[in-house]
C-alpha cells in the first residue's frame, strides 16, 4: 500500500488499449513510424521497445504483463504516484468546460489564476508570479529571454552572457540544451548558442582529488568568481544550475557549494536562476530545491512534478525584484500557445492540493526518507563494485568503481552501467545509468514495504552485475 491513501471503490474492469495487439505488433508499427527521444533508433527498433501499458502506484506494467517497480517516477516527474483518479477526473471536467482558451489578449481564465495564487503560497517567500510554459527546456528558454530583457529594461543590455555548469541539463530546445553543459548533446547542431558559458560542476568524487568535499565545494564555486572576472561582471546577466544536477548522475554539490555561488552571484550583482524542474515538489524533502540549500535565487525553473507529469506543463517562477521590472517594462514578446493551458493548469492545481493536504513531501522527508536511506547505505556501503553511495530526499544514486579505496572508476564504466541498467530492467525494476552511475528518483508515495523491495531488488541487480565482473563468487 501506498504512503497516499488509495482510492478504495473498485475500478471498473477496462479493455486496455495494450490488448488491442500483440506486442509484437505495438513495436513493429512503433519501429516504423515513431522516432525516440535520446535514442539510437535503429538499435531500438532492432530489439523492439518496451510497451508500457498501464500504471498504479509506484508500479507500471508492460504488455507482457510484467508489473515493474518505477524508482525513476516516469521521467523524474510523477511525485504522487501513478492511477490519481482525482487528477483523471479534474481534467474530464475541465475539457469539457473549457478545454482550451489563451492568455494573450488580455483574457484570462479560473484554472491559471488559481494555480498561480496556489504557486505563490507553496513557494519561497518573494515568488509571487509565474510565467507558464508547456515543458523544462521552454521554461529554460524563457529564462534566457527574461533575464536579458530584464537587463536591457534597466538599461544595461549589454548583461547578455548566462553562466551555466559542465553536465548539467536544462532540456533539449536550442535554448536549453546550449545552457546544459551536454557535450554530446553539442555535437549535434552547434551548440552552445553564443552568450552561454561553462565552468566546473560541483562534483567532488570525480573532481575533488585530495580536497575535502567542502573545500573542493569552494573551488567549484569560485570558478563562478573566476569567470564572471574574466568575462566582466557588467557582461554577466545571470548563473543557473539545478540545486542537484539530475540527469548529470544526481550530482549532490558539498555543502559549502551553493552558499558560495550565493555570496558571489549577490557581491557581483548577477541573478542566479535555480532549475528546479526535478528538484522542485518535494524531490529533495522540501518543496523546492532552492529551500533545501538555503539558496535565494531570482528565477526558478518548474516543470514535471507540478502536475506530476500527468499533463505537460512548466514555467518560471518570478521573483519580486525581477517581477517589479518586468511589470514596468512594458510588452515582453514571449509566449506559447499553451502558457497556462487551462486543463493542465488544473491538473496541475489539483496535484498541489495533493501533495499540500496530503503532506505527502513532509512525511517523505520526516518518517520515509531517513528510514529508506538507511536502506541504501546499508546495501550498497560495504559493496566491492559501488564507490559512490549517495542519496538526498528521494534522490538515489552510486557509482561504480574499479577499486574502492582509490575511488579508481573503470574506463568502461558507462558500458557497465548500463548493463546494470538493463540486468535491472530484465527484472523489473527501472533505475537509469548515467556515465558509471546508477540512479533513482522513486515517487515520493513510496510505502516502507515497497521501499524494502527497491533497495533489495537495486541490490539483487548490482549483486549480478558484480557476479559477471567477477568481483562476487
Ligand atoms: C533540470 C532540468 N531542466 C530542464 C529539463 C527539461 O525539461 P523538459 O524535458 O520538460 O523539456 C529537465 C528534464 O529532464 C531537467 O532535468
Amino acid at each position: 500500500m501506498s504512503l497516499a491513501p488509495m482510492v478504495i471503490e473498485a475500478r471498473q474492469p477496462v479493455q486496455r488499449s495494450a490488448s488491442q495487439r500483440s506486442t509484437q505488433q505495438w513495436q513493429a508499427l512503433d519501429a516504423a513510424h515513431h522516432l525516440h527521444p535520446f535514442s539510437d533508433a535503429a538499435a531500438l527498433n532492432a530489439q523492439g521497445a518496451r510497451v508500457i501499458s498501464h500504471a498504479d502506484g509506484v508500479y507500471v506494467w508492460d504488455s507482457e504483463g510484467n508489473k515493474i517497480f518505477d524508482a525513476m517516477s516516469g521521467l523524474w516527474c510523477v511525485n504522487i504516484g501513478y492511477g490519481r483518479r482525482e487528477l483523471a477526473e479534474v481534467a474530464a471536467r475541465q475539457m469539457n468546460e473549457l478545454a482550451f482558451y489563451n492568455t494573450f489578449f488580455k483574457t484570462t481564465h479560473p484554472q491559471v489564476a488559481e494555480l498561480s495564487a496556489l504557486l505563490a503560497e507553496v513557494a519561497p517567500e518573494g515568488f509571487n508570479h509565474v510565467f507558464y510554459t508547456n515543458s523544462g527546456s521552454e521554461g529554460n528558454d524563457t529564462v534566457i529571454r527574461m533575464v536579458r530583457h530584464y537587463w536591457a529594461s534597466l538599461g544595461q543590455p549589454q548583461r547578455k552572457t548566462i553562466i551555466a555548469r559542465e553536465n548539467g541539463y536544462h532540456g533539449s530546445t536550442i535554448g536549453g540544451a546550449s545552457l546544459g553543459g551536454m557535450t554530446y548533446m553539442h555535437e549535434q547542431g552547434d551548440l552552445p548558442i553564443p552568450g552561454i558559458v561553462h565552468i566546473e560542476q560541483p562534483y567532488w568524487f570525480a573532481n575533488g582529488g585530495d580536497l575535502s568535499p567542502e573545500a573542493y565545494g569552494l573551488k567549484a564555486a569560485r570558478a563562478l568568481e573566476a569567470k564572471i572576472l574574466e568575462l566582466g561582471a557588467e557582461n554577466v546577466a545571470a548563473f543557473i544550475g539545478e540545486p542537484v544536477q539530475g540527469a548529470g548522475g544526481i550530482i549532490i554539490p558539498p555543502s559549502t557549494y551553493w552558499p558560495e555561488i550565493q555570496r558571489i552571484c549577490d557581491q557581483y550583482g548577477i541573478l542566479l536562476v535555480a532549475d528546479e524542474v526535478i528538484c522542485g515538489f518535494g524531490r529533495t524533502g522540501e518543496w523546492f530545491g532552492s529551500q533545501y540549500f538555503g539558496i535565494r535565487p531570482h528565477l526558478m525553473t518548474i516543470a514535471k512534478g507540478l502536475s506530476s507529469g500527468y499533463l505537460p506543463i512548466g514555467g518560471v517562477l518570478v521573483h519580486d525584484q525581477v517581477a517589479k521590472v518586468l511589470i514596468e517594462a512594458g510588452d515582453f514578446n514571449h509566449g506559447f500557445t499553451y502558457s497556462g493551458h487551462p486543463v493542465a493548469a488544473a491538473v496541475a492545481a489539483e496535484n498541489l492540493r495533493i501533495l499540500k493536504n496530503e503532506r505527502i513531501i513532509e512525511r517523505m522527508r520526516d518518517e520515509m526518507a531517513p528510514y529508506v536511506h538507511q536502506l541504501w547505505h546499508a546495501a550498497f556501503d560495504d559493496h566491492p563494485l559501488v564507490g559512490d553511495v549517495r542519496c538526498l530526499g528521494y534522490f538515489f544514486a552510486l557509482t561504480l568503481v574499479e577499486d574502492k579505496a582509490s575511488r579508481k572508476r573503470f574506463a568502461n564504466g558507462d558500458a557497465l552501467a548500463l548493463r546494470g541498467r538493463d540486468i535491472c530492467f530484465a527484472n523489473n525494476l527501472i533505475m537509469r545509468a548515467v556515465h558509471d552511475s546508477l540512479i533513482a528518483a522513486p515517487p515520493l508515495v513510496m510505502s516502507r514495504a515497497e521501499a524494502e523491495l527497491f533497495v533489495s531488488r537495486a541490490r539483487q541487480c548490482i549483486d549480478q552485475l558484480a557476479r559477471e565482473l567477477g568481483y562476487l563468487a
